[in-house]
């Protein structure tokens, strides 16, 4: 009998996620005769057994487009009366034999509680934050990498031209790597992120100094990074049903304050869903490819309660409970963005 699988994408999406719906379709057609659904955004999907069928003229031309097709929503089941069986009973009702979970640390979370009751599941880590613990990359992170480091470029020259302070606010509520990575690539002057809380005095220490020998300069700040003894900058005052607030602002405080504390003319940029949009990196392409096609492998094996991960260079199953936890920048990639602070 044919094994029926059925694919979900939760949380915010990200470039790369189409690509690996067409991968887990294509190998599972090609090599196992499996038959596909899509459930419609998310587990709320899952819950109220909205789907439909995929097959392999539905994923032509999937790999270069951006976003998801089969919608994405921030819907968390643990947080229902009856979560669980609702979602078990969404997986009868499709007649499921799998299903495959596209998410970042909230989907795969559900995902590892459903495995725990019992369902037949198996994880592809995807989100721009890069912030996984069980895998060294996901899915969007490299797509939105290429897309702060070409802003940096950009404002590097505007902000050379009128010799200006320029901050560029960038995703990431707990985790830098956005900022860190990017801002290494771009050679910011200074990378603040949620991991390491700033004091403003350093800060305007860092660029008054630098002004002493040069005329410009460029910060990269994450949106959850904090002031010591301070919050985090809510741009809206909702938390989705996992319970995250909304961030975004950090960017234009600094802005206000580095222009009263030094008087350089400042300006901000946040970045903001720019980040998630638009067409996958070659980078994210082949990983989405290859997290896809692992995943079918490890469905036609019946290996189940797992996420594919990135390991040196390899594709391997970890246990899904590795994708709940959050990899944070540690002191050795911080300490290699400091050397090019100022
Ligand atoms: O989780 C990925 C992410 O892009 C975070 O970096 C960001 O804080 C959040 O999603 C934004 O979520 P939304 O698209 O719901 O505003």
């Amino acid at each position: 009998m044919k094994m029926k699988v059925g694919i979900l994408t939760g949380g915010g999406d990200c470039p790369g996620l189409n690509a690996a719906i067409r991968a887990v379709v294509r190998k599972g057609m090609k090599d196992y005769g499996m038959e596909f659904v899509g459930v419609r955004d998310g587990w709320k999907g899952m819950i109220e057994a909205e789907y439909f069928k995929i097959d392999r003229n539905i994923v032509s031309g999937l790999l270069v487009r951006g976003g998801t097709m089969l919608g994405s929503s921030r819907t968390n089941p643990m947080k229902m009366d009856d979560g669980i069986d609702k979602v078990k009973s969404g997986f009868e009702k499709m007649g499921l034999d799998a299903l495959i979970a596209i998410g970042g640390d909230d989907t795969l979370g559900v995902a590892a509680k459903m495995a725990e009751a019992g369902l037949k599941v198996i994880g592809i880590p995807k989100t721009i934050d890069n912030d996984l613990l069980g895998t060294e990359r996901t899915i969007g992170f490299n797509t939105a990498l290429t897309v702060v480091v070409d802003a940096i470029d950009r404002l590097h020259t505007t902000a050379e031209s009128h010799h200006r302070v320029m901050i560029l606010e960038v995703m990431g509520r707990h985790a830098g790597w956005i900022a860190v990575m990017g801002g290494i690539a771009g050679g910011a002057d200074l990378i603040l992120i949620p991991e390491k809380p700033f004091k403003l005095d350093d800060v305007c220490d860092v660029i008054r100094k630098r002004h002493e020998t040069r005329s410009f300069t460029i910060v990269v700040v994450a949106e959850g990074a904090v002031p010591e003894g301070g919050s985090e900058v809510l741009s809206r005052g909702e938390k989705d049903s996992f319970g995250h607030v909304a961030l975004g602002g950090i960017g234009e405080w600094l802005r206000k304050e580095i222009k009263e504390k030094l008087g350089f003319d400042t300006r901000a940029t946040k970045l903001g869903h720019v980040q998630r949009g638009g067409t996958p990196t070659v980078a994210d392409r082949l990983l989405a490819t290859r997290f896809g096609v692992k995943a079918c492998e490890l469905a036609g094996k019946s290996e189940f309660g797992v996420m594919v991960a990135l390991k040196g260079d390899e594709i391997v199953p970890v246990p899904l409970s590795e994708a709940v936890k959050d990899r944070v920048v540690d002191d050795e990639w911080y300490g290699l963005a400091e050397t090019f602070f100022g």
